[in-house]
C-alpha cells in the first residue's frame, strides 16, 4: 500500500489505478480506524476496484475548545490496518498540503448544518464540507463512503455534492455497532469503563423510541421519555434527541417516513452521537 503526502503524487497514482476502466471508491477517515471504518473499506472493496482511504484529522471541524489537539493518532497502526484488507493507497497529506498558506475558501451548507449538531458545534459542517469537497477533487474517486452514524453529516455531504455537481456516488454504510449495541466510534476511546458501560443507554433509549414512535405513540412524548432514559442510564447532559425528516433533517413533530431518529448527549467529557431509522 502506497502512503501519499503530496498532491502532485496523488494524481499520478489515482491515474494509474483508473487505467483500463477501473474503478475507485474513496473511504475519507481522521484516523484511529476501529471496525466501523474496516466495514466501509470492505463495502469499498465490493462495489469498486481499488479503495483508497484519506487519513486526516481536519483542524478547521474542531472548535476552539474541542478535542483537535487530543484526537487519537496512530497513522502506522492505522496503515498496517489497511494493508491488511488490500488498501491500493493512503492518502495523508499534512495540514500544510490541505491548507496552504492563504487559503481562503469554505463551504458552508446552510440548510442542513445550522440545527442538531451544527447548533452545539457552530463551524463544524462547514470544515467537513470543505475537507470533503477537496477530498473529492484531490482523490477523483467514482464512489465515496460514508458511515451512517453520523447522520447529519452524510446528508450534508450528499447536498454538497448535488449543489456543486460532483460526479461521484456517495454510499452511505450501516452503522457498525458492538456487541452491546453501542455505535463503534474513535471517541469511545476517550470513556473511562464505567462510562462505556453506561454509554449503552443511548442506543437503547433510541431503539424504544424508535419501536414506540413507528407503533404510534406521540412523537414528543417518546422523545422526552428516550431523553430521561438517557439521562438515567449515566449521561450527564443531552444536546439533542429528535426526530427528523430522514433527507431534509427537518424536524418532525408528527411521524411519516423516511424518518431518522438523531441523538447527541455527553457523558463526562465525552459526546456521542447515534441514530436509527424509524419505520
Ligand atoms: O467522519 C469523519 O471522520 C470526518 O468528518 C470526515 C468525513 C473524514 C471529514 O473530515
Amino acid at each position: 500500500m502506497q502512503i501519499i503526502r503530496d498532491i502532485a503524487t496523488l494524481h499520478r497514482a489515482v491515474d494509474a489505478l483508473k487505467r483500463d476502466g477501473k474503478s475507485v471508491a474513496l473511504v475519507p477517515t481522521m484516523g484511529a480506524l476501529h471496525d466501523g471504518h474496516l466495514s466501509l473499506v470492505r463495502m469499498g472493496k465490493r462495489v469498486a476496484d481499488h479503495v483508497i482511504v484519506s487519513i486526516f484529522v481536519n483542524p478547521t471541524q474542531f472548535g476552539p475548545n474541542e478535542d483537535f489537539a487530543a484526537y487519537p493518532r496512530d497513522e502506522a497502526r492505522d496503515a498496517a490496518l489497511l494493508a491488511d484488507e488490500g488498501v491500493a493507497l493512503l492518502w495523508a497529506p499534512y495540514v500544510a498540503v490541505m491548507y496552504p498558506a492563504g487559503h481562503s475558501t469554505h463551504i458552508e451548507v446552510a440548510e442542513l448544518g445550522a440545527d442538531y449538531c451544527g447548533a452545539a458545534r457552530p463551524g463544524h459542517f462547514d470544515g467537513v464540507a470543505t475537507v470533503v469537497a477537496k477530498l473529492f477533487n484531490q482523490a477523483r474517486a467514482d464512489i465515496a463512503i460514508f458511515g451512517e452514524k453520523d447522520w447529519q453529516q452524510l446528508a450534508i455531504i450528499r447536498r454538497m455534492a448535488r449543489d456543486l455537481d460532483f460526479k461521484l456516488d456517495i454510499l452511505g454504510a450501516p452503522i457498525a455497532r458492538d456487541t452491546d449495541g453501542l455505535a463503534l466510534s474513535s471517541r469511545n476511546a476517550y470513556l473511562s469503563e464505567a462510562q462505556r458501560a453506561a454509554a449503552t443507554a443511548l442506543p437503547t433509549a433510541l431503539k424504544a423510541a424508535a419501536v414506540a414512535i413507528a407503533g404510534g405513540a406521540d412523537v414528543g412524548e417518546s422523545l422526552a421519555v428516550a431523553e430521561k432514559a438517557i439521562i438515567a442510564g449515566g449521561f450527564d447532559s443531552i444536546d439533542y434527541v429528535a426526530l427528523a425528516d430522514a433527507d431534509s433533517l427537518e424536524r418532525l413533530s408528527i411521524f411519516r417516513t423516511p424518518a431518522r431518529l438523531l441523538a447527541a448527549a455527553r457523558i463526562g467529557k465525552t459526546r456521542l452521537i447515534d441514530n436509527l431509522a424509524v419505520g
